[in-house]
């Protein structure tokens, strides 16, 4: 079935008329198969579907890929027709951000938003969840789905929603990843064939240090890194073990934790992550 497209907020109230139950999945667009899984994830949540697909322009720092992050409406129409989706919004900036972007209200999102991810992109999150916040207001869903791979904005909605008393459930979906492990991301098209046979080290890294996580925390840390350090072409930016909402742990720590890393290869911008369970056998 195709879906109904909904370019402005009236065409959107309009298409959503009897909704019912909403379901909702967020995008920037160029969707993959990642996407997908979370679209057939939410189907049965809701009785109507709904996927924005919208590049939002504040969630970009100055030098980063706004002009070049990849916009492939019509292909995404027919991933979204495949998954059955009922309303497709996809709106421009003005329709977003009628006040324009310079001087608006934001959502500041805490100190949580200025450790890993933010220390590179201090006003990346503010971003992200001024628009989720604004898509949420304008959608209205009773259900949203969100990846895991992005696990610091995951952690941050959740945040912003019980923060702010937002009457939506966040519910989150495993990373999905290509057969060589790495996890499906929109920009994976910047990698080169070499960039990509290197970027595999990312998800090999993970799965050495989960392999370590009942030793401890320490051991997860130096397994992940000595993977990291012999791929020459991957340049780390951060490779930390937290627990699942993102606080510090120590080596004594025990149970469910995360490992996050984030690094360069080449030019492109890489992130992901893996649970892990620290110092308890099976
Ligand atoms: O994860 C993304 O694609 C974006 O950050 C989101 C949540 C759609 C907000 O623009």
């Amino acid at each position: 079935m195709t879906p109904v497209v909904a370019r402005t907020r009236a065409e959107l109230r309009a298409a959503l008329a009897d909704a019912g139950r909403v379901a909702f999945v967020p995008t920037m667009g160029a969707l993959h198969d990642g996407h997908a899984r979370l679209m057939r994830h939410a189907r049965p949540l809701g009785d109507t579907l709904v996927v924005s697909i919208f590049v939002n322009p504040t969630q970009f720092g100055p030098g980063e890929d706004l002009e070049a992050y990849p916009r492939t409406l019509d292909a995404d129409l027919r991933v979204c027709a495949r998954e059955g989706v009922d309303v497709v919004f996809a709106p421009d900036v003005a329709e977003v951000y009628p006040g324009g972007t310079d001087g608006a209200v934001t959502v500041d999102p805490g100190p949580l938003g200025r450790v890993l991810e933010g220390a590179a992109r201090p006003t990346h999150f503010r971003g992200v969840l001024t628009v989720v916040a604004t898509l949420f207001a304008l959608v209205r869903p009773d259900v949203a789905v969100f990846g895991e791979k992005d696990f610091q904005q995951l952690a941050l909605i959740r945040r912003m929603v019980r923060d702010l008393a937002l009457d939506v459930d966040v519910v989150g979906h495993p990373i999905v990843r290509e057969a060589g492990g790495l996890a499906l991301s929109s920009r994976n098209t910047y990698l080169s064939a070499d960039e990509h046979a290197e970027a595999l080290a990312l998800s090999r890294a993970l799965a050495a240090g989960a392999d370590q996580g009942v030793v401890g925390r320490d051991a997860v840390l130096k397994a992940a890194r000595d993977v990291l350090d012999a791929a020459p072409g991957v340049d780390v930016d951060y490779l930390v073990v937290t627990d699942p909402f993102l606080g510090d742990v120590d080596d004594r720590f025990e149970g469910e934790a995360r490992i996050l890393v984030a690094a360069r290869v080449g030019t492109t911008r890489l992130l992901d992550n893996q649970p892990v369970v620290l110092r308890k056998g099976p």
